[in-house]
């Protein structure tokens, strides 16, 4: 089976140059370091258009695919002209993602409003640039999009957001008749929601069923547990209520390679699986092939991505860990104090060095648990060496915060080469833009 880029620790045009650095599309990273500061996000644009055309090829098979994007993974309107480009449309989940893909003139038909407590300035935002589809969460939503529908004259193309009953922990998954998720109707309640737009909600079309198994997923016979359970589902409506409904989306999930031990499967590999259970399913119920929908976002960004950081104090416990200081951590990467994620990472000025210490890289947040990466082997290093940390292309800018009001980092594009900034480096100003001391406070 083919492979895919989703199943590489590094970039695919990671090399070391003749300075001796690690190097990323022709772009030395110390260099870049030096250039645009650190902590900084360098994103291959290689990796991502390869990726990207992984996932085209994988599907083309199947005459109904399309692709998007889960912009929650990372929402810039640089990435967001990129994968437009690549023939992805956007899963979205804001208005500020909504807005950020519509600025970098994205066709907003290609949109599709995902999300669990949408607001109605986010619905009527997206009646107003006209996005293809809303996935319906809940019955609240159910009827508050039809009366905002309503009131701008219009009808909206929606798909049910579905919990199938199965649920992905990474390596396992377990299925049940319902699940105990926030996310979408239970099984048994998708009737009831189709009678009532059917009956009461005029303003509604639906199109189909939206389900999202999890995330990071390296299991692949989920996905044809997936396909099974919603085309049964889809056959079972349409027969039930005279329906025609032939639109399916089976959500992201699939797993990329964080460290070496990790073995995600390939684009190619999940794709013969859904188009497999697809075919099978076609031919057991006799249908049309039904228009899938699919949602990645780790497996298209993930690996395209790293952060650079500058190695600052060290301290070594008597008898336990020596820790290493970076000028980032759990403020542009909080995924390891979130849930212990793991990270690959080399000195960026030393790559060819040999690994001599067990070392734990700590980020620079008043937090305990503000660990970067746990019992990584680096070769002596000193105050300034670079440290590059693979991996971090998906869920890292997208969830950075402001923590300590330290400024978000700058992102840059490489590409043969070239660096393009496409995130300026937030400034002091940026971090108080916001702040309002009232009058009555004193000058
Ligand atoms: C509904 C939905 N679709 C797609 C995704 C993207 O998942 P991933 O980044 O694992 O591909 C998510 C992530 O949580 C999601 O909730």
């Amino acid at each position: 089976m083919k492979s895919s880029a989703n199943q590489n620790l590094k970039p695919l045009t990671t090399r070391i140059n003749d300075n001796g650095n690690l190097e990323i599309s022709g772009c030395d990273l110390v260099e870049l370091a030096e250039k645009f500061s650190t902590p900084l996000y360098v994103l291959d644009e290689n990796t991502l258009r390869t990726i990207c055309r992984d996932y085209k090829e994988a599907f083309s098979s199947y005459p109904n695919t399309r692709l998007l994007f889960a912009s929650k993974s990372l929402c810039t309107m640089a990435t967001s002209r990129i994968l437009a480009q690549e023939g992805f449309g956007f899963d979205i989940v804001s208005d500020g993602e909504m807005y950020t893909v519509h600025k970098a003139g994205v066709d907003m038909k290609t949109v599709l409003f995902n999300g669990s407590n949408k607001g109605i300035d986010e619905l009527n935002l997206a009646l107003e640039l006209g996005v293809g589809r809303i996935s319906a969460d809940n019955f609240l939503e159910l009827s508050l999009l039809n009366e905002l529908a309503g009131k701008a004259g219009k009808t909206v193309d929606i798909l049910l957001r579905i919990t199938p009953g199965i649920e992905c922990h990474t390596h396992e998954y377990i299925q049940t008749g319902h699940l105990d998720s926030k996310f979408g109707f239970d099984l048994t309640q998708i009737d009831n929601a189709i009678e009532l737009v059917i009956d009461e909600y005029k303003n509604l079309n639906i199109k189909g069923l939206h389900a999202h198994i999890g995330s990071q997923i390296f299991e692949t016979k989920v996905y044809k547990d997936e396909v099974d359970i919603l085309v049964s589902e889809l056959v079972r409506i349409n027969k039930k209520f005279g329906l025609n409904l032939n639109e399916l989306n089976l959500g992201g999930g699939l797993g990329v390679k964080y460290t070496n031990v990790d073995y995600p499967p390939s684009t190619y590999e999940i794709a013969e699986i859904i188009i497999d259970a697809l075919n099978e399913n076609i031919q057991k119920y006799g249908i049309e092939p039904p228009v899938i929908y699919l949602e990645p976002g780790r497996s298209i960004v993930c690996t395209s991505g790293v952060t650079l950081y500058t190695l600052g104090s060290s301290k070594q416990v008597p008898h336990g860990t020596k820790y290493i200081a970076v000028d980032g951590g759990m403020a542009d990467n909080p995924r390891p104090a979130m849930y212990q994620a793991e990270y690959f990472a080399q000195v960026a000025n030393k790559p060819d060095a040999e690994p001599v210490q067990n070392v734990t890289i700590a980020g620079r947040f008043c937090e305990s648990g503000d660990i970067l990466i746990k019992n990584i082997k680096l070769p002596y290093t000193e105050e300034g060496d670079i440290l590059c940390v693979y991996n971090t292309g998906a869920y890292n800018y997208s969830m950075a915060s402001n923590y300590n009001r330290v400024a978000k980092p700058a992102m840059v594009l490489v590409n043969n080469g070239t660096a393009d900034i496409i995130i300026e480096r937030e400034t002091l100003d940026d971090i108080i833009r916001n702040d309002k001391i009232p009058q009555r406070l004193g000058e």
